[in-house]
């Protein structure tokens, strides 16, 4: 029967591990992309990996903790029948015992709390480590800085955290366990010496006393446990609150043809940050027509990449009117609208697999382009997969191309794509690939530094 629970248990919270992640993918794609970029991956990461195991676990103990409590219930019962006198006294030293516990508790549980946070900053650096490690591998002094600054500092605060936590909590559940036996003296003391107590009444007395130690150190061995995972609960909370749903239809709906995407006193501003109001672009107004090529051109930092978004409908314009045709981009229809959008952004994600269905046509299709993008010698196609995408920086943009392509959207947006490729492959991508999108009826927006190539563009 144990193991029948046990092995119950573990597939139960199991599945409750898996059902808090799933609520959590959810949350991430119906968010807002400015809330997401405020609260960065490092801590949405760190959430998922930290505090889902920590809550799960929590709730493994909770089985054991309910038995506790009713055997010490029934206990308590049981010395109140035996003897109303030394139960007041039990429940008495139970209270005190509580408050008692309670103080050390909230200390032992702020340092935790501290220990989680401390946790958010190691992410970070972790993915520092990773991602700039090419960096960090070139200078040694830089390397030392960064571990010391860094991963070392927040590993010693985690440490020195988690040991005092530890400490505070485990030396209350001692002082818990100690209370037990100094009841049990107590009512012996007690009651042999002041009250008239029979040797029988006062034998069952101590065995029940004897026996609700079990329950209570059971109950005590949970905190710590409890304690982390309320913690963790109350992070993933807070962080769950703090990442918004986009209140948008996310249905499908038909929307009418349309030839132009209106502008109209578009403005848009990022939240202010530490009083500091946010970049601001705007007010914006103008149309991307289909069939026309429309360059966005400006300098380092001019809001070029925001615009994009603005355009992507990834940014809730602050302030004006986006137009497809006649139909205003609402929360009603603006997932329906994205459907439209084929882009790729500078910060772009390629995926290793195809999220579209490959049929023969698109298949075939997909080796021309291939071959157009000369990858056909370096990639195949192989069960709706490219065989690598370890590729070189302008291959990859390649393939991000081809997938967008594949998708055929009516309206294209690149930032920035023809940066890292070559003077051949950029002539390609603005004097064909362009030209024939534009054939081909769509509207392309295309951010660019390439000065050289400002004469395709329709409008600028
Ligand atoms: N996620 C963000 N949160 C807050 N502010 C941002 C964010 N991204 C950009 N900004 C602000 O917007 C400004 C414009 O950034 P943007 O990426 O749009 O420039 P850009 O024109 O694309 O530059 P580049 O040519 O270097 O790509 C930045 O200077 C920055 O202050
Ligand atoms: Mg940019």
């Amino acid at each position: 029967m144990r193991s029948a629970s046990e092995i119950i248990l573990v597939r139960v919270s199991s599945e409750v591990s898996r059902d808090i992640r799933k609520r959590f993918y959810e949350r991430i794609a119906h968010a807002p992309l400015v809330d997401l970029e405020r609260i960065g991956s490092a801590k949405l990461i760190g959430s998922i990996n930290i505090d889902v195991p920590r809550i799960v676990s929590g709730g493994t103990v909770l089985p054991a903790l309910l038995i506790s409590s009713i055997t010490l219930l029934g206990m308590l019962s049981f010395l109140m029948y035996l003897n109303v006198e030394v139960f007041k006294l039990v429940i008495m030293a139970i209270f005190i015992g509580a408050i008692c516990y309670q103080i050390p508790m909230m200390i032992g549980g702020r340092i935790f709390h501290r220990s989680r946070e401390a946790h958010d900053e190691l992410q970070h650096s972790i993915r520092g480590l990773i991602y700039g490690i090419k960096e960090l591998k070139l200078d040694v002094k830089k390397r030392a800085a960064y571990f010391d600054k860094n991963l070392h500092a927040q590993e010693l605060k985690i440490l020195k955290h988690d040991k005092l936590a530890n400490t505070v909590v485990r030396t209350t559940m001692s002082f818990g366990d100690l209370i037990c036996f100094f009841v049990i003296g107590a009512v012996s003391f007690v009651f042999i010496n002041y009250h008239a107590i029979s040797k029988q009444e006062l034998v069952g007395v101590i065995m029940a006393l004897l026996y609700v130690t079990g329950p209570v150190a059971i109950m005590l061995a949970t905190v710590p446990t409890v304690t982390i995972a309320s913690i963790s609960y109350k992070k993933l909370n807070q962080l769950l609150q703090s990442i918004p749903s986009e209140r948008c239809n996310s249905e499908l709906v038909d929307l009418p043809p349309w030839e132009t995407l209106k502008f109209s006193n578009i403005e848009y501003q990022y939240p202010s940050y530490n009083d500091e109001p946010g970049f601001k672009v705007g007010p914006l107004n103008f149309e991307i027509c289909k069939r026309q090529v429309s360059f966005i051109i400006g300098g380092n930092g001019s809001g070029k990449s925001t615009m994009s978004k603005l355009l992507t409908m990834h940014y809730t314009a602050t302030a004006g009117k986006l137009l497809f045709g006649k139909t205003l981009v609402t929360s009603e229809n603006i997932v329906s609208c994205r459907s439209l959008v084929g882009a790729i952004y500078s910060d772009y994600h390629l995926f290793d697999e195809f999220l579209i269905d490959l049929s023969d046509e698109l298949r075939l299709k997909a080796e021309k382009y291939l071959e157009m993008l000369q990858l056909s010698h370096k990639v195949k196609i192989q069960d709706g997969r490219f065989t690598t995408i370890d590729l070189s920086d302008g291959q990859k943009k390649r393939l991000a191309l081809l997938v967008s392509l594949l998708e055929d959207k009516e309206f294209y947006l690149f930032d920035e794509w023809a940066a890292d490729q070559d003077p051949e492959f950029k002539d390609i991508f603005y004097k064909e690939i362009l030209l024939n999108m534009k054939k081909s009826g769509k509207a392309v927006v295309v951010i660019s530094h390439d000065s050289a190539y400002f004469d395709v563009a329709d409008q600028i």
